[in-house]
């Protein structure tokens, strides 16, 4: 046997009939960093070239994917950047969205890297762009040459408070969301809030959805600031005041918090699924109509419903929680939930999650259960309330 700090082989005899076995262990620390910068790609910010280049002179080289619509509008800038750092690049401008996160732009993407010959160990790619985007690249880097480098640079609001936060990766495969993925802790996250300008309404809305649900299920000074610039918000994309700068960084600490002690989800108890039961049903089967948040949100409108259904949310929160979806500009509701359509997203969520429901349910604001006995009499009831609800909201 040889043992040291990180791996160990133990060879044994474990049955008359296997004449022999071995045992490899191996603990890898995985770490990496996020940080937050404005105007990134301003050449007076070396943040960039300083962190991910490591203030090399020369011989600096990466490769660039990035978003279409973010190339549009910032490409002149962000190639002005490489230039004036001297950093050659390799670019790819790919048109994104959940119809085309698929196999075919993975290889699209493996085919420049390998074009571009980039070298995994300090070569990077850089990945500019939303959640689309991100899970696209980092699941191309990790197969890349086993792992390759790559740095995000999230430019929705999802990606900055959640898609490019963690380590999963993933595409839709056979009509089913991420079906295809991994877990691969790609390298710096680099975040940068002026991206935020040229969201339109719906897509920074989108973003506010999962930091409402770290805010629900785990963060009530997140729900207290949320309330507080609930009509401002996304008229100012989250610029101006340092409550922002606040909810920004309670929403990405509070997720690290989840994800870190759980990083390969070897507990399938996450809090971080509130509002992930319903929605990848829902959302395939509303592709092109619903944003990836916007299922989040109807979800978990649902959920807070549930939640006070069984009794362990009070009234008083869950009026306060539905007035917040409302004031935020949130749905709560789509033609397309239906008692069924709940009940099949919620035995596909059991599949997902080894046979068990685990579904989160907020307890008050900013705490939360885990609920195993959801019967199919309480989903037809929360169907019921919520079209009933849903007309008197309108
Ligand atoms: N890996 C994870 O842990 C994780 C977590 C949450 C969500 N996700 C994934 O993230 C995806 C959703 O991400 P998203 O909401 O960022 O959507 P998205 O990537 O589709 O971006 C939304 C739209 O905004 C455009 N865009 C991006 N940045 C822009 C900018 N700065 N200005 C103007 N337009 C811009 C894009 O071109 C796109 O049309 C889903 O596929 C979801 O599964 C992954």
């Amino acid at each position: 046997m040889k043992k040291s700090d990180c791996f160990s082989i133990e060879q044994s005899i474990v049955h008359p009939l296997i004449q022999c076995s071995f045992v490899s262990r191996t603990v890898k620390e995985h770490s990496y960093e996020i940080m937050e910068s404005l105007d990134l790609f301003d050449i007076s910010n070396p943040t960039l070239n300083d962190q991910c280049f490591e203030k090399k002179e020369a011989g600096k080289r990466c490769f660039i994917v990035i978003d279409d619509n973010v190339y549009h509008i910032y490409g002149h800038s962000i190639l002005n950047y490489f230039k004036f750092y001297n950093i050659e690049y390799g670019i790819k401008v790919l048109t994104v969205s959940e119809k085309t996160k698929t196999i075919d732009s993975v290889l699209a993407v493996a085919n420049e890297l390998d074009q571009f010959n980039l070298s995994r160990r300090n070569e990077p790619m850089i990945a500019i762009g939303g959640g689309v985007l991100t899970d696209i690249c980092s699941l191309t880097a990790n197969l890349y040459r086993r792992s390759t480098e790559c740095i995000k640079i999230p430019t929705t609001l999802m990606g900055q408070i959640d898609a490019a936060i963690g380590v999963k990766t993933g595409i839709n495969f056979n009509g089913n969301k991420n079906r295809l993925g991994t877990y691969y802790s790609s390298g710096k996250v680099l975040i940068d809030r002026t991206f935020l300008q040229s969201l339109g309404d719906r897509a920074f809305n989108n973003g506010l959805s999962e930091i409402l649900k770290m805010a629900l299920i785990k963060e009530p000074v997140l729900f207290e600031l949320l309330e507080k610039h609930k009509f401002a918000i996304c008229k100012d994309r989250m610029l101006g005041k340092n409550d922002y700068s606040t909810i920004i960084q309670l929403s990405i600490k509070s997720m690290l918090e989840e994800l870190a002690p759980n990083l390969w989800e070897k507990s399938l108890e996450r809090v971080v699924d509130f509002g992930h039961t319903f929605s990848p049903v829902l959302e395939m089967k509303a592709v092109g109509d619903l944003y990836h948040g916007e299922a989040v949100s109807i979800d978990m409108a649902y959920s807070v419903l549930l939640a006070h259904e069984k009794g362990v949310m009070s009234k008083e929160d869950l009026d306060r929680a539905l007035n917040l979806f409302v004031d935020l500009g949130l749905p709560t509701d789509h033609a397309l939930c239906t008692q069924d359509l709940l009940i099949t997203a919620l035995d596909d969520t059991c599949t997902h999650r080894a046979g068990k429901q685990n579904f989160p349910l907020p307890v008050t604001i900013g705490k939360s259960t885990f609920s195993n006995d959801i019967t199919h009499d309480e989903i037809a009831k929360i169907v019921h309330r919520m079209k009933s609800l849903h007309v008197e909201l309108v």
